[in-house]
């Protein structure tokens, strides 16, 4: 039987401070995590909805390099745009804390200290990445390379980004420093491990209790316990100076890991919050726990943080992590380097007050349970075709004749007929239904029975016409108007979790004080002779040219972008070394996907020297069949390397553009026969 609790503990992922909030950023989880607070708090249960700025890590350090100011003003910039952000879009946060308080250094630095005092660690020197020239470690985003496990040419040290795996620096394929581009040397340096590959048998342990989680969550933890390896021991600290200081002697000049500190920073937001009874949400098994996160974030919270909390013994350990996958745009993922994204901040002056629209549509199209695309066509006909055409016409009908026939006062109900009743009856149904989809984390599905709401009460008034009724039956129309009004003034109940600012307008022209989640099973609300307000319209209809003014600033911004992108030359090398590269034309006799992956192709290619197999990250952009007979121009003295089980014997050259699309380099000349060398 699943377990009662008397309080909810709400966590938002704490999101970087190095830039402004965009759509992606609500979509994930700020959204799915405001309606379920906002749908717990109208219920009257007891929840904390905590967030803040997760304010170390490379992710700063970065974003400080290129704007030329310290980490401390980065941090401070964009703490505050990102809380004012979060503020406009209603997004109620109890708290909206940082990492870099003093409360957090503190909390995040006992913890770590509970925990070696324990011996949970493992010291190790091991051989890191250091960058020669910039004289520093490259620890996670300060190193780039190949993913092992997907290719992705850009996945960062401590994570790749296309496939969710988290690696180590060490895991990359041809790593380059990202302060330099040079190759970075490895050098030997002391951390502290959290031992995850012992600490397997208690993950598999919990995870098994928790079955129930989304399948695209509990999915992805499954197969990071069951891959060949296993978890892999995982260093929690550190050769950076930007970041909390790990409180241990021979530790000086390091910081944890800005994934061990980040979710500490839940913990001490509360104690920001509550410093008399936080322990009450953080240490009672009363207390249910939940983390409302982005798919990038599954392994960290879901693994890592847990495993931290079980280690350190005082602590809850989470009972749901209800993880969004991406959201893209016009179908390419959203980018804050490449401009490629809708800014909040930027929304909030070019539509302003439409917060409701953007959370209306993001929620009807939340990545739930798969990526999702947001389109302003999309967004465009959200608005016209239901908000306003659906909730709006229902509420606005139902005012305006209030005021045409009774001048704004609520008519008295007479006498019910069997339709009546049984639209009652349905209005009743509706918290409970929306309720249930919202409990299991079904967003959209709760957004659309809401809508299914308004739809009842313009199927309930076309019915009734009670705008012809009123010439031959006058005591009819004002039961009918009577319930119309009890429907507009449950919807305003119900519509508070996703779009907040239409309900607070809903019952300030309703002349009603807010009412609460149970308010909605009844359906005598408001009371005969109670007066309305003025009726004004709830949504407006978003022109065309709203819509072209948007997705000609993402033209221009693709454009911008395609001009800016081409990559920093590399360092000088010499004529010797170019020279020591054997690269022919060669023809392609045969080709075939490499099973089980989305890149790769296995080719046989005639490289005049003679047939041998290569394994090309070109899937993406050729299909086998296509390329029988392509010349190509490869590496042929590369040593061989096995990809996938596959012996691959040199490297085809390709141009890669800065969409980071491919093409086959090839003589323009016809007669060039296999073998040809490229000099
Ligand atoms: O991915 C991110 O944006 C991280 N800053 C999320 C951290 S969530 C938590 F651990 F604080
Ligand atoms: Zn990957």
């Amino acid at each position: 039987m699943a377990q009662t609790y008397k309080r909810t503990l709400v966590t938002s992922a704490l999101p970087y401070a190095n830039g402004p909030v965009h759509i992606g950023h609500l979509a994930g989880c700020y959204l799915p995590s405001d309606i379920f607070v906002r749908y717990k708090r109208s219920k009257g249960e007891d929840v904390l909805f905590i967030c803040g700025s997760d304010e170390h890590g490379v992710p700063i350090t970065i974003k400080a390099k290129k704007e030329g100011i310290t980490p401390q003003d980065v941090v401070d910039k964009y703490h505050k745009m990102m809380g004012d952000s979060f503020k406009e879009f209603g997004i109620s946060f109890d708290v909206y804390s940082r990492t870099s308080s003093k409360i957090h250094h503190q909390t995040a630095s006992d913890f770590f200290t509970v925990l070696y005092d324990k011996g949970v660690f493992t010291e190790q020197v091991t051989e890191q990445y250091y960058d020669d020239e910039a004289k520093q470690f490259l620890a996670d985003r300060y190193i780039v390379g190949t993913c092992p496990k997907c290719t992705n040419p850009n996945a960062y040290g401590d994570q790749c980004e296309k496939c969710g795996s988290t690696l180590n620096p060490t895991d990359l394929i041809d790593p380059k420093s990202t302060l330099s581009g040079s190759k970075p040397i490895l050098k030997e340096t002391k951390n502290w491990f959290l031992p995850l590959d012992k600490l397997q048998p208690k993950i598999q342990a919990y995870l098994d209790q928790h079955t129930d989680w989304k399948n695209n969550v509990y999915g992805q933890c499954k197969s990071w316990l069951d891959s060949g390896d296993g978890l892999q021991p995982r260093s929690m600290t550190r050769d950076l100076d930007w970041g909390v200081p790990v409180p241990v002697k021979g530790a000086e000049g390091k910081v944890l890991y800005v994934w061990f500190d980040a979710p500490i920073g839940y913990i001490s937001a509360t104690k920001e919050l509550r410093p008399n009874d936080w322990e009450l949400y953080w240490k009672d098994k009363d207390t249910r726990l939940i983390h409302f996160i982005g798919k990038d974030n599954i392994v960290f919270h879901c693994i890592i943080f847990q495993s931290m909390l079980m280690e350190h013994g005082d602590f809850i350990l989470a009972d749901n992590v209800p993880a969004n996958e991406f959201l893209n745009l016009e179908g390419d993922k959203i980018s804050t380097s490449r401009n490629w994204a809708v800014w909040l901040h930027e929304y909030l002056l070019e539509f302003k007050d439409k917060q409701d629209v953007l959370r209306y549509t993001l929620c009807a199209n939340a990545p739930e349970n798969k990526d999702n695309d947001f389109t302003w066509k999309d967004f465009q006909a959200k608005n016209n075709n239901e908000l306003v055409a659906i909730l709006g016409n229902f509420v606005n009908r139902t005012l305006v004749l209030t005021h045409k026939f009774y001048n704004g006062q609520v008519p008295a109900s007479e006498r019910y007929t069997k339709e009546d009743l049984i639209v009652l009856e349905e209005l009743a149904a509706f918290p409970d239904k929306i309720a249930a989809s919202i409990e299991q984390f079904r967003f959209r599905e709760a957004l659309s029975e809401m809508m299914n709401l308004a739809r009842l009460g313009n199927k309930y008034l076309a019915e009734t016409e009670p705008w012809k009724l009123i010439k031959t039956d006058e005591e009819r129309v004002k039961t009918v108007m009577n319930i119309a009004l009890q429907i507009t003034c449950n919807l305003a109940i119900v519509c508070e979790p996703f779009i907040p600012f239409t309900s607070s307008k809903l019952f300030a022209l309703l002349n009603m004080p807010t009412l609460k989640w149970h308010a909605a099973k009844q359906t005598s609300n408001m009371a005969a002779g109670h007066q309305i307000n003025k009726d004004e319209l709830l949504f407006a209809k978003i022109e065309d040219a709203e819509i072209e003014a948007q997705v000609k600033k993402l033209e221009d911004s693709k454009a911008a972008n395609v001009q800016t992108v081409i990559a920093p030359s590399k360092p000088e090398t010499s004529f010797d070394d170019f020279n020591k590269m054997d690269i022919r034309t060669g023809t392609i006799l045969e080709a075939e996907r490499v099973p089980k992956t989305d890149k790769l192709l296995k080719l046989k290619i005639d490289t005049g020297i003679d047939q041998r197999t290569v394994v090309s990250g070109i899937a993406e952009y050729y299909k086998p069949e296509d390329i029988i007979g392509q010349q190509v121009s490869i590496l042929v003295n590369l040593a061989s390397r096995k990809i996938k089980g596959i012996e691959s014997q040199g490297m085809i050259l390709m141009a890669a553009n800065s969409k980071g699309e491919l093409s086959f380099i090839v003589p323009t000349k016809s007669d060039f026969n296999n073998g040809s060398e490229i000099k």
